[in-house]
């Protein structure tokens, strides 16, 4: 993906973010998933007074997606950190590892994951290479 458009992404996980909820961590994140057809969805963590029923910002672009018919990606762009920081932040937020197994239900290995400190920092990787070995859905299908 060319510089423009992982800018472009980046700028829409901070979108993203701001819907955050979050009274328990602080912790805000948000992704931008984009499909193959060109549209981008919004995710951002959704806490529970019931910790473990928190949702990730990755899981819920992902779910937000598949429950609208979309089943064809080809990146996302995550941005995390303490909830006073706005359009920068301090901290390189790596999806959880539940995060990565859903990624590898709907995503080919090559799929481009991007977590990004601001517009301009940002580290890029394929999939294989943020869960090596996965267990891919063509071990059943
Ligand atoms: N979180 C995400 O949204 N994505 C991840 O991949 C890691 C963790 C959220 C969950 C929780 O609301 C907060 O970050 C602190 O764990």
């Amino acid at each position: 993906m060319d510089e423009k458009k992982i800018k472009e992404l980046i700028k829409e996980a901070f979108i993203a973010r701001r819907n955050a909820y979050t009274p328990y961590s602080g912790f805000n994140v948000g992704a931008a998933l984009l499909c193959a057809d060109g549209r981008i969805i919004h995710g951002c963590n959704i806490e529970n007074a019931s910790y473990g029923a928190t949702n990730c910002a990755e899981r819920t672009a992902f779910f937000k997606a598949v429950s609208e018919g979309i089943r064809d990606f080809s990146a996302i762009a995550i941005v995390g950190g303490p909830k006073d920081e706005e359009d920068t932040v301090s901290v390189d937020a790596y999806p959880c590892g539940i995060c990565r197994q859903v990624m590898t239900e709907f995503c080919r290995r090559d799929f481009q994951v991007i977590i990004a400190r601001s517009e301009s920092e940002y580290q890029s990787f394929s999939l294989d290479e943020i869960i090596p070995h996965g267990f891919y859905p063509d071990a059943l299908l």
